[in-house]
């Protein structure tokens, strides 16, 4: 299918749906506690989102029962929040808000800390954004949808991780998910190529363990094979000829790798 090239116009509120939906994780951010119910941090996306004039995405996508995806320690992703499920000291857990605002999708996430983490989990936090990063690093006009794939498949295996395959980052706009998908793993210089006004995202899920992984009889709910830590993070970026602009980011960014490393 055609991959849809932004307008000026479109590209401005990608760029505001980009920002509730930062701001919405951000609210998360702040909140996260030791004996928090998951189904709270659903609470706190409908209230949150709905009070910045944006809908939450994900509610009733295929069918999806919740506003946010909550993926606690060897859940990969599309973990539904319960009033049975508690953090606890020593989990991670990522948290994933997707928007609609002013007719377009934001879609950001991240994998927080609760209390100190162990070695290994900071490990995995740490690589799964690293990688996050690099992939967008390799944005820009005239770059192959490979490039972003291997570079996070290069740092996840040099840092003794694993990248989950069966899912991976997706085409973003007036839909929530459109083409392209964009894989997490793969071969440079393969692919279609990138082209400035082109909105996706780069979303890697980084296994401790191996990337096998399996899908729970809930529908939805993705876990690690063998049971080891698994952690995400998302930005919405729009391709520009010199780079990519991350959408997701309190502030803005707009160029390449330079600029990135501070954000
Ligand atoms: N936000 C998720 C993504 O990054 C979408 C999950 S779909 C849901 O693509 F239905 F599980 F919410
Ligand atoms: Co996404
Ligand atoms: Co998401």
């Amino acid at each position: 299918m055609a991959i849809t090239i932004l307008s000026a116009r479109d590209c401005s509120r990608m760029r505001r749906a980009g920002a509730v939906a930062r701001a919405t994780l951000q609210a998360v951010a702040q909140s996260l506690r030791p004996g928090m119910a998951t189904a709270e941090i659903d609470a706190l996306v409908r209230r949150d989102t709905e009070a910045r004039g944006g809908t939450p995405s994900q509610l009733g996508y295929q069918g999806f029962p919740a506003a946010v995806c909550t993926s606690k320690n060897s859940v990969v992703c599309h973990g539904i929040p319960s009033a049975n499920e508690l953090l606890e000291l020593g989990d991670i857990i990522n948290v994933d808000v997707t928007t609609r605002f002013a007719g377009f999708h934001g879609d950001t996430s991240a994998t927080f800390f609760i209390g100190d983490p162990s070695p290994e989990a900071r490990h995995v936090v740490d690589v799964a954004k690293r990688c996050r990063d690099v992939g967008i690093s390799a944005v820009r006009h005239g770059a192959r949808l490979g490039d972003i794939g291997a570079s996070i498949e290069a740092l996840a295996q040099r840092e003794g991780c694993s990248v989950v395959r069966e899912l991976g980052g997706h085409g973003i706009g007036r839909s929530m998910h459109a083409d392209p998908h964009v894989p997490h793993h793969g071969c440079a210089g393969t692919g279609i190529r990138l082209k400035a006004g082109m909105a996706l995202t780069v979303e890697p899920m980084i296994n401790l363990g191996a990337a096998d992984v399996l899908f729970l009889d809930d529908g939805w709910t993705v876990v690690t094979a063998d049971g080891s830590l698994s952690a995400q993070f998302e930005h919405t970026v729009l391709v520009t000829r010199e780079g990519c602009e991350v959408l997701t980011t309190p502030d803005c960014v707009r160029a390449g790798s330079a600029a990135l490393a501070e954000a």
